[in-house]
């Protein structure tokens, strides 16, 4: 144990006494006993009074006082709550704190949650429902669930605490953020996405973004189930896949390209050697043979910054059959083509843009930014000579995620590049609860571009039986072309 009772019961200073000295009891009781009374029967998942804040910060300043927080850190997780729990225990008798065993409890947790994890946020990153969760400064945050942003009623002490919360979210991956160095990626232990911005620039306190890391990525069947695609497009898509069609994800932000990204690469055979470039791991490959690479950001000096064009031109040299690009946002698009235009067929990225023809001037542009003084018209000729097909996701605007389009790259006709759609989405209406209505339909392309590689994978028999699925019948009977509106 930490430290030994004084005879009048008030908790000592434990371990190494800090600095500071701590307020005198007299006082803190004083506030702790204008604070009060707190609710006898509080349910667990309600919004806290003011006044539980004000007994927590009473309860978590006495902590603080009391223990060296380097010393705990050295306890393992569970002895440090034992320790912290006792203390607390401590405080809340001494300090004559009324409180319900339930909220005891709570505060219990509550206080552990600060000191040695992420606070407030920590239910939220206990539940595996939440896709992504959105601090806007202390005393807002919105979490994700099901594709619907919604606000809870969790928050902070204050800035500070986020800040505090911040900061140690990064420094376990090295990093820092201050107002010094306001911007900064990290990860959590679990793979969870993090992006800190922090004032001056964020005006309203830290904004503080995460993506939680889904253990279990879904797969296409799930996509099914959801009604982002048919089972015939699932087919389309298993064989685009397999056959090593280049193929890029488009789609907005959440609109679900990396989950496409990671569905496709499920239908990759399992002797093939696959290299993937993310900016943070997340994909999650079957296959045996699979090497994965990381891109990293510039050290606190600014130095030793590995781009993603760096990985991907690395890559070229480690025999890959296939190159994985996770997202596709810079001068690596370049390269990534000319691995695609040189016998890495079968590559695959994803891009933001919100539509297939939107994902090639997107493409475009990045070569141009690259710096290379290509002709536009060359610059078109060689995505068209790599990219085979753009798969687009997107996120509507009832929350549901579809497979919009999977659309070929057919070639050139002057200066245009030619798509030509083979699965569309259409929204056909809105039924009483604002869900949109739709379906997902072919254009009625029976032979798409890539047949001959379905032809050799033997796969030619189930993707025409696909397409002739994928086909909807309009009031005479006759397949729904490619619409011209
Ligand atoms: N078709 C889908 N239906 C429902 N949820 C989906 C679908 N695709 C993705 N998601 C969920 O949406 C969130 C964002 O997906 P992600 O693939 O990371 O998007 P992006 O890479 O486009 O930013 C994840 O939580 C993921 O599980
Ligand atoms: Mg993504």
């Amino acid at each position: 144990m930490f430290g030994r009772r004084s005879s009048d019961g008030a908790p000592q200073r434990r371990v190494v006494p800090q600095q500071q000295a701590s307020a005198p009891v007299a006082e803190v009781q004083a506030t702790v006993q204008a604070s009060r009374p707190v609710p006898e029967h509080a349910e667990p998942q309600r919004r806290h009074s003011e006044e539980y804040y004000d007994v927590k910060t009473t309860v978590f300043n006495a902590l603080i006082d009391t223990i060296d927080l380097t010393q705990l850190a050295k306890l393992d997780a569970a002895a440090a709550r034992e320790e912290i729990r006792d203390i607390v225990s401590e405080i809340i008798q001494v300090k004559n704190v009324v409180m319900s065993i339930a909220e005891q409890e709570e505060l219990l947790e509550d206080i552990c949650n600060d000191v040695l994890g992420y606070g407030p946020l920590e239910p939220l990153l206990a539940r595996d429902d939440i896709a992504d969760i959105m601090v806007n400064g202390a005393n807002t945050t919105f979490i994700e669930v099901s594709g619907k942003v919604q606000k809870t009623s969790v928050r902070f002490a204050d800035n500070q605490q986020l800040m505090n919360i911040c900061q140690r979210i990064v420094s376990q991956v090295g990093r820092r953020v201050d107002e010094s160095s306001p911007i900064c990626d990290a990860r959590l232990p679990d793979g969870s996405r993090v992006n800190v911005i922090a004032p001056p620039l964020a005006i309203d306190g830290p904004a503080l973004t995460i993506r939680k890391f889904k253990k279990d990525r879904l797969k296409l069947d799930n996509l099914v189930k959801f009604g982002s695609i048919t089972p015939a497009g699932k087919t389309v898509l298993e064989i685009i896949g397999r056959v090593r069609c280049n193929v890029l994800i488009s789609g907005g932000t959440g609109s679900g390209k990396t989950t496409l990204l990671n569905c496709l690469t499920g239908c990759i055979d399992h002797d093939e050697r696959i290299i993937t470039c993310e900016d943070s791991a997340e994909l999650q490959l079957q296959q045996p043979h699979v090497v994965r690479l990381e891109t990293r950001p510039p050290n606190l000096e600014g130095e030793g910054e590995i781009t993603m064009r760096d990985l991907v031109k690395n890559c070229l040299r480690m025999r890959p059959e296939r190159i994985i690009v996770g997202e596709v946002r810079g001068p690596e698009a370049f390269d990534l083509l000319q691995a695609m235009n040189t016998g890495h067929d079968g590559s695959m990225g994803t891009l933001h843009a919100n539509s297939p023809r939107e994902a090639i001037s997107r493409l475009e542009s990045m070569i141009m930014m690259g710096g290379y003084a290509l002709p536009v018209k060359t610059i078109r000729e060689m995505i068209c000579g790599s990219i085979d097909v753009i798969v687009q996701a997107s996120r509507l605007r009832d929350g549901s995620r579809k497979i919009t389009h999977i659309t070929e790259v057919l070639g050139m006709e002057e200066e245009t590049v030619t798509l030509q759609n083979l699965l569309v989405y259409e929204v056909t209406g809105e039924d009483a609860n604002g869900k949109l209505v739709g379906r997902h339909r072919s254009t009625g392309i029976a032979r798409p571009r890539f047949w001959d590689r379905a032809e050799y994978y033997k796969e030619e028999g189930r993707l025409a039986s696909a397409l002739a699925a994928a086909e909807v019948l309009d009031s005479h009977g006759n397949p729904l072309g490619e619409s011209h509106g």
